[in-house]
């Protein structure tokens, strides 16, 4: 086959752990996959969407560059190999840009406004306030795929909404110009269910939410870990921890952390936690579980940020592969069009 799989996640903050379950641990073992089938005909992308992260309240220009040399030095941390996916970062490669205008022309404003994720960031009406880039965003995430010709995109559920629209967008195309050029990628939607917020499990874990008490990141130190689990919103049911997301959001959360980082079926990990009577135990048995579990990528993370021109390298050279791809499908795009 001739897949090729591409993802982004935006350097806004340090990755947490609905990031890892549900995006770049998957993105980690396509990589693992690829080396031991040796599947060189797939091709792997992965980036930080330093282009998306501007959407939101501008970070100052120097955090910036550090949380963007911090996301890439993440994405090494868990066994992401440069060796087997190329990893970018999205400014570096000026077609993303050119695209997204392209495809604006074929996006409606009725398909962009009933984007929930724009529904819930821009949580006002006000129209003086609220910015064209925000409402575009799917506009430009499409032209993110679509510039490499993705076939497969790995992403959480939060984002299938998006990807949704992406094909929209691709079939607008290929039908205006009776081509097919862009192939309808397909959304690879984690096995990990969606991790929420510890604080409130209304709303989904998030770099954005200003309350650090309700995620854990992936280089928190355990004394963190510890804290924010013992924290985290539960009940007070106490006898039987059970798998009931509708009436037991904040454990069944949990569950699906645990379940998600052991690898394990939803139903033994109940069975696991069967032998607790409360949930002090019980929280400072998940805290260890991932506090053991990050303490790998934690060590490289630590070590990688103290290296920033190596990891200026590894950007470098995954712009340049980024870029030959990129660079010759927009040519054909514009070709097709008439430009
Ligand atoms: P965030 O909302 O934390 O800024 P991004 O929008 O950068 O995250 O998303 C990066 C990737 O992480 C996407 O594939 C997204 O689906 C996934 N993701 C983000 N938050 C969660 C979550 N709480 N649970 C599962 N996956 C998530
Ligand atoms: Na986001």
């Amino acid at each position: 086959s001739n897949a090729t799989i591409f993802s982004m996640i935006q350097p806004t903050g340090q990755f947490h752990l609905g990031n890892y379950l549900g995006a770049v641990r998957v993105w980690k073992d396509l990589c693992d996959l690829k080396s031991s089938n040796n599947k060189n005909d797939v091709k792997l992308l992965f980036g930080a969407a330093d282009l998306h992260a501007i959407t939101i309240p501008k970070p100052d220009a120097k955090s910036f560059k550090k949380t963007r040399l911090e996301a890439i030095a993440s994405l090494l941390s868990i066994g992401i190999d440069p060796k087997k996916a190329i990893i970018f970062t999205q400014s570096g490669i000026k077609q993303h840009a050119e695209l997204h205008w392209i495809l604006s022309t074929f996006a409606s404003m009725g398909t962009l406004n009933r984007m929930t994720q724009w529904k819930s960031k821009a949580a006002t009406n006000d129209l003086n306030n609220v910015k064209l880039g925000l409402f575009s965003y799917p506009v430009l995430q499409a032209a993110d795929i679509l510039i490499y010709k993705a076939t497969h995109v790995p992403v959480g559920d939060d984002q299938a909404q998006h990807l949704e629209c992406t094909r929209t967008l691709a079939g607008l195309f290929n039908n205006c110009y009776k081509t097919n050029l862009f192939p309808l990628p397909k959304t690879m939607l984690a096995p990990t269910k969606k991790i929420l917020s510890l604080s409130n499990v209304e709303k989904k874990m998030s770099k954005s939410d200003p309350n650090q008490n309700s995620l854990i990141y992936l280089n928190d130190p355990p004394e963190s870990i510890q804290r924010k689990i013992k924290k985290a919103v539960t009940d007070s049911i106490t006898d039987h921890f059970n798998y009931n997301p509708i009436e037991r959001p904040g454990l069944s959360n949990l569950i699906n952390m645990i379940s998600g980082v052991q690898r394990k079926s939803i139903q033994d990990v109940e069975k696991d936690f069967s032998r607790f009577n409360n949930y002090r135990d019980l929280k400072s048995y998940i805290a260890d579980i991932l506090i053991e579990h990050l303490r790998e990528p934690r060590e490289n993370f630590n070590k990688l940020v103290g290296n920033p021109d190596f990891l200026e390298s590894v950007i470098k050279n995954g712009v340049e592969a980024a870029s030959e791809i990129a660079e010759k499908n927009i040519q054909e795009i514009k070709k097709t069009m008439g430009f």
